[in-house]
């Protein structure tokens, strides 16, 4: 039925275009149906290219990648613990009442995104895909409507009226910056903002709204756990990393107490070459061959880390209103990153025209579970499930558009596909709709 591509997307095509609309109405009622069904798509081995992950926006070149295909532990999975189920009455859907934000599909929205590249300047270039010179624009008109509830459109004065006085951070990998930067660019269409801190590499960064006394930050900490050996600046390591899955970055423990809102998330970064510790104990490794030690799967190390930071999140005195991101989907189609994936479609897919990869099953099944498992201690961390939506928009990436005029001559031999980030403006603007409605709920 679908060949597996090298990746993530697998789609049905239907060839016809009028085949296609006599479908259409039959894949609305099967669509979720379609979703659910329990694929088993990739029965035993799966490669992961440790530096595909595009974990950061510096590219490693091909050449740094020298790790052998990896032996996933865990039997394949079946996404039975999915949320999205058409089976049951839409009561079942809707928690406590409340609407179910994640379950829906992208709906077309004429008034597109309300920053451009000309009017918001902190886009990163690797992002600004208008500004690099992605041709098309269809992407930019889309809006996620949840099937059970109005999910109006992110309104910059009310969210900066709720942050007067107040800490508002982002925790994780370079999604989360990419996220943050696409709520800067909507905020300071509104208000005067001003850029008070960076690391070195811009990679952990803080702003200030002096009108409100409102504090907006993104921290580098793309494990979470704490990592003892870290790569340079081109995604080179000079060792393989050594990740302590029962211990925290104290980048952002340290400052947890200060915050009121924060989003934290990650995953991808366990996809790379790592050797576990717990108990300053070496327990295993993923994807080290020549170290004599047992490989263990990603997920068994992510589990534990998620466990870790929950623990800490649950049992600190400071409750921070805490938005849990669950794992983000990439787009490379036929072939990964570095042989020759791509992702250059124009539209975003329905529900049931797509299946999750592997690994990003694996990923969203730990977290889901560890969520479960952490909101016994009821705490003030909310699930904030973008993996399904996120999914549905293979045409938010920048692709080749990650570089300036890709095609241009001088630049020929060297396009590269960034189809993991989402272009700014995109569709990632439209978490921050989601993120203001669970604000005001
Ligand atoms: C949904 O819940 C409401 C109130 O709780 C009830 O009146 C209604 O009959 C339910 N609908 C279905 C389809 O179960
Ligand atoms: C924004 O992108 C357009 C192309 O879409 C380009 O012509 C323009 O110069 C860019 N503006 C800025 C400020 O980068
Ligand atoms: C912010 O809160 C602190 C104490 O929490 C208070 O001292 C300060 O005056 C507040 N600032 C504003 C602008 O409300
Ligand atoms: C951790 O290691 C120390 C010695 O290195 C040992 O005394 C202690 O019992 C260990 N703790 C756990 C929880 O395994
Ligand atoms: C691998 O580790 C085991 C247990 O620590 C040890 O007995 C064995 O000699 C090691 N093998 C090599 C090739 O180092
Ligand atoms: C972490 O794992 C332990 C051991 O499995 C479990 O007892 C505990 O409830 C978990 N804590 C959280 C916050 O999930
Ligand atoms: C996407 O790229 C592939 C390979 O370069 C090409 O065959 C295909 O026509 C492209 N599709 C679109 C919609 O541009």
């Amino acid at each position: 039925m679908k060949a597996y591509n090298g990746n993530n997307v697998i789609k049905k095509q239907f060839s016809l275009v009028f085949v296609k609309f006599a479908v259409c109405f039959l894949l609305l009622g099967l669509a979720y149906r379609l979703f659910l069904s329990h694929f088993q798509h990739f029965s035993q081995i799966e490669v992961v290219n440790d530096a595909a992950l595009f974990s950061d926006n510096t590219l490693p070149t091909p050449a740094t990648v020298s790790e052998s295909p990896v032996t996933l532990n865990e039997p394949p999975v079946t996404v039975s613990e999915s949320p999205v189920n058409v089976d049951v009455s839409e009561n079942q859907t809707l928690q406590n009442g409340k609407c179910d934000l994640f379950i829906g599909n992208w709906v077309h929205d004429p008034s597109g995104p309300v920053y451009t590249n000309a009017t918001c300047y902190s886009i990163e270039s690797h992002q600004n895909c208008m500004k690099n010179g992605r041709p098309d624009t269809e992407y930019l008109y889309w809006r996620w409507n949840p099937r059970d509830c109005e999910l109006p459109r992110f309104s910059p004065k009310k969210f900066l009226n709720l942050m007067r006085n107040k800490s508002f951070t982002f925790i994780g990998d370079s999604i989360m910056r990419n996220h943050v930067q696409s709520l800067l660019c909507i905020l300071s269409q509104e208000e005067q903002v001003d850029d008070v801190y960076h690391d070195e590499q811009y990679k952990s960064r803080r702003w200030y709204f002096p009108n409100l006394d409102f504090s907006l930050s993104v921290i580098w900490s793309p494990f979470l756990a704490k990592a003892t050996v870290f790569e340079d600046d081109n995604g080179v390591t000079t060792d393989i990393t050594q990740l302590h899955l029962d211990k925290l970055d104290d980048v952002w423990t340290q400052q947890f107490d200060s915050f009121d809102y924060v989003v934290i998330g990650g995953g991808k970064w366990y996809l790379k070459s790592t050797i576990y510790l717990e108990n300053n104990t070496i327990v295993g490794c993923h994807n080290c061959p020549g170290k004599n030690i047992t490989q263990v799967g990603f997920a068994y190390a992510y589990r534990k880390a998620l466990n870790t930071t929950m623990k800490f999140i649950t049992s600190s005195k400071n409750k921070a209103y805490t938005f849990f991101r669950t794992t983000t989907p990439d787009h490379f189609e036929n072939g990964e990153w570095n042989t020759g994936g791509y992702c250059n479609r124009t539209g975003p897919f329905k529900g049931g025209e797509v299946d999750m990869g592997y690994v990003d099953e694996v990923m969203r099944k730990v977290e889901l579970e560890e969520f479960e498992r952490a909101s016994e201690f009821g705490s003030n961390m909310k699930l904030f499930d973008t993996t399904l939506l996120s999914l549905l928009r293979p045409d938010g990436h920048p692709g080749v558009y990650r570089q300036y005029q890709p095609f241009a001559a001088e630049n020929k031999n060297k396009v590269q596909n960034d189809c993991l980030h989402w272009c700014l403006p995109g569709p990632i603007d439209s978490w921050n709709d989601i993120m203001m409605q669970m604000l005001c709920h």
